[in-house]
């Protein structure tokens, strides 16, 4: 692409789609949030699903939250997926204040800059692969063929090549949880979020799912995954644990900047520890 800022430079959200990021302000970390509180109701019966949330989120990393049930994970996702807003605090996403927009912008922030993946896959009965994932690209107001062949590219990227004319319920769990991570991926998202994505998976498949997963960090999305697991965990970055609606642990395994864990073990040397 060509298309340049008025200083010349070409701006960040002009590189190619495969490198996967489109961003308003490159210096900006993907994800801040200032003192983010989340409650439900008033007074004394009020839940109170985030007490006070401080987190910056460096572009290329790949964070897991874990936590008991009811410890917030959830309420922290939607709030960063533009899902909900928080009661108190400040978001800003790619360095643009979620908390001024108003329900229109918050729908284009949603479909431009964020792919979602559900632990239920989510995907529509009835409808093919191919269908499913190309659809939120007809609310970008993407033209038909060019849907078509995004779609095809972003199934072909999750190895379903041979698949884009079934419908959900001639998938296995894993094969559906494919699918939902191409309709994450093709409209190109810096930030690829995901809660429980392996939490209805056999052991084979989440291992698919996750691979996939750790490629699209190594080419540079932003990955935020929730999960139980251990497992899921040992893969990401940096791992945050939430208790009762407050960070109380935050961990670095692997650097922002390098690849994530299981493929730097991948392609260590036989023999050369990290
Ligand atoms: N829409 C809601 N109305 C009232 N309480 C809610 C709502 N959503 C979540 N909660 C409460 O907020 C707390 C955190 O929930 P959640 O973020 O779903 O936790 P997790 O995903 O870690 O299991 C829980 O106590 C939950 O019952
Ligand atoms: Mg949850």
């Amino acid at each position: 692409m060509t298309r340049r800022s008025r200083h010349g430079r070409a701006r960040p959200d002009d590189r190619p789609a495969a490198a996967g990021a489109s961003a308003a302000k490159s210096d900006a970390p993907v994800i801040a949030l200032h003192g983010v509180v989340k409650s439900y109701g008033i007074g004394d019966g009020a839940v109170h699903a985030l007490r006070g949330v401080d987190l910056v989120v460096e572009r290329g990393d790949y964070v897991a939250v874990m936590g008991s049930s009811g410890s917030g994970k959830s309420t922290l996702m939607n709030i960063i997926g533009c899902l909900d807003v928080p009661t108190d605090g400040r978001y800003l996403l790619d360095g643009l204040d979620v908390g001024v927009m108003d329900e229109r912008r918050l729908s284009l922030v949603r479909s431009r800059r964020i792919g979602f993946v559900f632990q239920s896959f989510n995907l529509i009965p009835r409808t093919s692969a191919l269908a499913n994932v190309a659809l939120p690209l007809a609310y970008a107001g993407v033209r038909g063929r060019e849907r078509r062949k995004r779609a095809l590219a972003a199934l072909a990227h999750v190895g379903l090549a041979d698949r884009v004319d079934h419908h959900p319920n001639e998938l296995s769990g894993g094969q559906q949880q494919r699918v939902a991570v191409a309709r994450a991926l093709v409209t190109a998202p810096a930030l690829l979020l995901a809660d429980e994505p392996t939490g209805n998976l056999d052991s084979r498949s989440t291992d698919e799912v996750l691979g996939i997963i750790d490629r699209l960090n190594d080419a540079g999305r932003t990955v935020l995954v929730i999960t139980h697991e251990a497992e899921v965990a040992e893969r990401a970055k940096r791992v945050l644990r939430l208790v009762d609606g407050r960070v109380v642990e935050d961990r670095r395994q692997a650097a922002v900047d390098g690849p994530p864990p299981a493929l730097a073990a991948a392609a260590a040397p036989v023999g050369v520890r990290r």
